[in-house]
């Protein structure tokens, strides 16, 4: 990387070493935004003026950041960045725009520069990359803060698990309006580095949506952590396969998470399925009758199966697809992901092998909140007074019986693996994770339920 200055190029680490020297000069007077950027040059007495490609309004960020030593890794990767190469400084970023949310505007700094933020939302990525910035918007990423904040219990939590460290650490992609930094990390912003699947993996791990440990285990985790050095993550996911016939060894010839997530390189991301594995209308009626038991156990259908206020919650963060127009069109463009590989019989009837589990799923879970339910309407289990609903799936961990714990587990984390496992061509999640517990499960809420009831002589 290089510095460009009115000597012609300075090398950038003997520009660093200057840099650094200057830093000695910490009470020199602060320099305007207009003014060049000025770096002593050692012995000679004589600045060596650049004329850096940033515009003249980062000039004083770099100045002042530099010479109190600050931020260090800021500086350093947005130099070996897309954004510096094309002049692009730090003020394009951090002063938000009119657009930007009501919360960055109003927010206070501890940068001495009145006008700087440190959060910076899609509206001022959306200056130059308006197409990125719609399609996230339209995504499911940028519902993220909305879902988590309206569940019932976030806000019981300490804070720092609502804010930053726990759902909030993950969930922020979707705060301020998104957070674009969250696969092309700050201040390198490659696209690159958002196209690998460790991209996606501190988020989509563990509990309830394990898709990263399924992936790297699947056959094509597996293929990508053997070959995937060589594969050429330069290139725009729509062209990986614009040969389909073509051999060549920068092609990867197993899919990572974006080769199937966003194929065609939109930022919209969204499946058929979604997170719970709910879609309504269902055509299949039997189906239909365990998918209104799990509703009911989530709050969002009540006892007699009218929609209560969650439903607005489900309809406002695209929890679940509501036409059956919404939920074919993203099976179609899956299964046109497959077919890039493999023959479109094969990857129809693994989906559709992926479907019939998550039935199987739900008789299950259905049973089991029956199970539950009938603890409560003979009050067995005491209703509890802050919440109106008697099994309610969306309080999480926030419930006081053993086995209303045990029905969360089912739920939420192996009636998840049973049908993320399939999807995810992991049969070691879809079958002893997930499947395999929640036979356990119901073995067990049944036998507790029983003793319950013998206890209460009911
Ligand atoms: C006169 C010195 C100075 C100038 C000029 C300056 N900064 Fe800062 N900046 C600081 C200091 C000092 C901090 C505080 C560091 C800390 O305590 O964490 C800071 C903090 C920040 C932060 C973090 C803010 C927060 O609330 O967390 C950002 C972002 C930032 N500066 C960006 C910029 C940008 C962009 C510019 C130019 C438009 C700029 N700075 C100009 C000195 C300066
Ligand atoms: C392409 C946009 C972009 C540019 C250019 C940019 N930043 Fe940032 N910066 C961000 C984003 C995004 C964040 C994360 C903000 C958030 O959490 O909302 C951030 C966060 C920061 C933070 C606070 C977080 C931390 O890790 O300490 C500092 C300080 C900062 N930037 C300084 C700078 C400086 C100095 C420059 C110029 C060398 C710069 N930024 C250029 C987008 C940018
Ligand atoms: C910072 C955390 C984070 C990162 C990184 C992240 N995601 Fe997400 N992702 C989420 C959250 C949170 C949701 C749920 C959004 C909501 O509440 O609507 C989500 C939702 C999704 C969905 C939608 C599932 C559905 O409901 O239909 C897909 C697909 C997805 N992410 C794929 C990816 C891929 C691929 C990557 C990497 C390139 C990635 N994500 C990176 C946090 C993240
Ligand atoms: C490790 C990161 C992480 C943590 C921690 C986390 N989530 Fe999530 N959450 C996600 C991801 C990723 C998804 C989407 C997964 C999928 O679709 O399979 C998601 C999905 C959701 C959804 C469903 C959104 C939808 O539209 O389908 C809700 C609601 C939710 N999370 C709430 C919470 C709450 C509340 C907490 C804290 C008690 C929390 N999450 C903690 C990453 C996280
Ligand atoms: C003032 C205009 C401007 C703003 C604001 C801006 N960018 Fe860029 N961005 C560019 C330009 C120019 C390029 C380089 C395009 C190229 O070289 O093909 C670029 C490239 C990128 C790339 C691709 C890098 C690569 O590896 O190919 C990403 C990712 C990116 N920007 C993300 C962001 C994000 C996220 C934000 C907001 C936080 C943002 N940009 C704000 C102008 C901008
Ligand atoms: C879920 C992960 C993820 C998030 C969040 C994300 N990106 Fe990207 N971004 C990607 C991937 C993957 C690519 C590569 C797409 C391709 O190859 O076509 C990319 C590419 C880009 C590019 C380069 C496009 C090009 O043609 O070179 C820009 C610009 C960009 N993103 C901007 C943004 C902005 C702005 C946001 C926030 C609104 C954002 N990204 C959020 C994953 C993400
Ligand atoms: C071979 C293609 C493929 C790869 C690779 C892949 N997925 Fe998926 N993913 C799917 C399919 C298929 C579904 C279910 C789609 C549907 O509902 O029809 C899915 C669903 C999801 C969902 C929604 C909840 C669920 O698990 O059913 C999320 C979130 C997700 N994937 C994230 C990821 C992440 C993150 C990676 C990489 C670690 C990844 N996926 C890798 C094909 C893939
Ligand atoms: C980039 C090419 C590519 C894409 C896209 C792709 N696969 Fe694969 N898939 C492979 C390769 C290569 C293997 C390893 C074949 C072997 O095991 O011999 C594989 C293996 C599998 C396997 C396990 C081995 C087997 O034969 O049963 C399943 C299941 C599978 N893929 C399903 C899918 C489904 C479903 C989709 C779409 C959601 C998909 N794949 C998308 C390349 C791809």
């Amino acid at each position: 990387m290089f510095v460009r200055g009115r000597r012609g190029r300075v090398p950038a680490a003997l520009a660093f070493a200057l840099v650094t020297l200057a830093a000695a000069t910490l009470f020199s007077p602060p320099l305007s935004a207009q003014e060049p950027y000025v770096i002593d040059k050692p012995g000679s007495g004589a600045p060596i003026v650049t004329e850096p490609e940033i515009p003249a309004g980062s000039v004083s960020c770099l100045n002042c950041h530099q010479k109190l030593g600050i931020t260090g890794s800021a500086i350093r990767d947005w130099k070996a960045s897309k954004h510096s190469a094309a002049g692009i400084g730090c003020a394009e970023c951090h002063y938000p725009v009119s657009a930007a949310p009501r919360e960055i505007q109003a927010a206070g700094s501890v940068c001495p520069d009145p006008k700087v933020r440190r959060g910076v939302s899609p509206a001022n990525c959306a200056e130059c990359h308006a197409d990125q910035a719609a399609q996230f918007e339209r995504g499911k990423h940028s519902k993220a803060w909305l879902a988590m904040s309206a569940m019932p219990e976030t806000y019981n939590q300490p804070h720092a698990i609502a804010g930053t460290k726990g759902c909030g650490g993950c969930h922020r992609i979707g705060l301020d309006s998104g957070k674009c930094d969250a696969c092309h990390t700050r201040h390198l912003f490659s696209a690159a580095e958002a196209r690998r699947p460790e991209a996606c993996r501190t988020c989509h791990m563990g509990f309830d949506h394990p898709q990263w440990e399924m992936y790297d285990t699947s056959k094509h985790g597996s293929i990508y952590a053997t070959e995937g050095d060589q594969w050429n993550f330069d290139r725009p996911v729509e062209q990986w396969f614009d040969q389909p016939n073509e051999a060549e060894w920068g092609r990867p010839r197993a899919p990572v998470c974006v080769t199937c997530h966003m194929s065609d390189g939109s930022h919209e991301v969204r499946t058929a399925w979604g997170f719970l594995a709910l879609r309504l209308p269902e055509p299949d009626p039997e189906w239909m009758q365990y998918r209104a038991k799990i509703l009911q156990g989530l709050g969002v259908l009540d006892e007699k199966g009218n929609p209560t206020p969650r439903l607005g919650m489900v309809v406002g963060g695209d929890l679940a697809r509501l036409q059956a127009e919404d939920w074919g069109s993203e099976r179609k463009k899956m299964l046109g992901v497959c077919s890039k590989c493999h023959a479109p019989s094969f990857g129809a009837a693994q989906m559709a092998d992926a479907d019939s589990i998550i039935k199987a799923a739900d008789a299950l879970m259905a049973e089991a909140i029956t199970v539950v339910e009938g603890l409560y309407a003979d009050k067995i289990l005491k209703r509890p007074a802050f919440a109106p609903l008697a099994v309610d799936l969306l309080r999480f961990y926030e419930v006081e019986n053993p086995i209303e714990q045990k029905l969360y587990t089912m739920f939420l984390e192996h009636r998840q693996r049973t049908f993320q496992g399939a999807f995810h061509m992991n049969p070691d999640y879809q079958h002893w994770y997930g499947w395999a517990e929640m036979k356990r499960d119901l073995i067990e809420i049944r036998a507790e339920a029983k003793e319950l009831r013998e206890r209460a002589g009911k």
